[in-house]
């Protein structure tokens, strides 16, 4: 069952260009990750100010087996602060 995570990066004023920008440049960086089906970077316009990271994963165990071995960043070297993630299932609806 495909699974969707959605990271909330809290992003400070003036720096979104270059969130942007980091995002662009490792835009490929999951693409060989087992399971993986795409992301998209979510630009916030009413309603929230976080940038949202939305994930799909073929099952929750792909994401697991990804987030477990992804190598921990460096918050001095973040524009971003991660601010929790939402965990959804996508209900097969047929
Ligand atoms: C799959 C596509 C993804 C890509 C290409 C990606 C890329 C990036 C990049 C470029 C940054 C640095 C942002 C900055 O400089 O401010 C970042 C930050 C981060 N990402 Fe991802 N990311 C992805 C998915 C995820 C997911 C699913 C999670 C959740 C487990 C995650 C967790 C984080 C965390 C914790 C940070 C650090 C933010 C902080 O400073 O606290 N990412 N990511």
């Amino acid at each position: 069952m495909t699974v969707v995570k959605i990271n909330r990066l809290a992003v400070p004023a003036g720096q979104a260009a270059e969130l942007e920008k980091r995002f662009a440049a490792r835009k490929h960086s999951v693409d060989g990750a087992p399971g993986f089906e795409g992301f998209e970077l979510l630009r916030p316009v009413a309603g929230e100010e976080r940038y949202f990271v939305l994930t799909r994963w073929a099952d929750e165990e792909s994401f697991r087996a990804w987030a477990d071995q992804r190598e921990a960043r460096d918050p001095s070297t973040t524009v971003s602060r991660a601010e929790g993630m939402l965990e959804f299932e996508v209900v097969d609806l047929e």
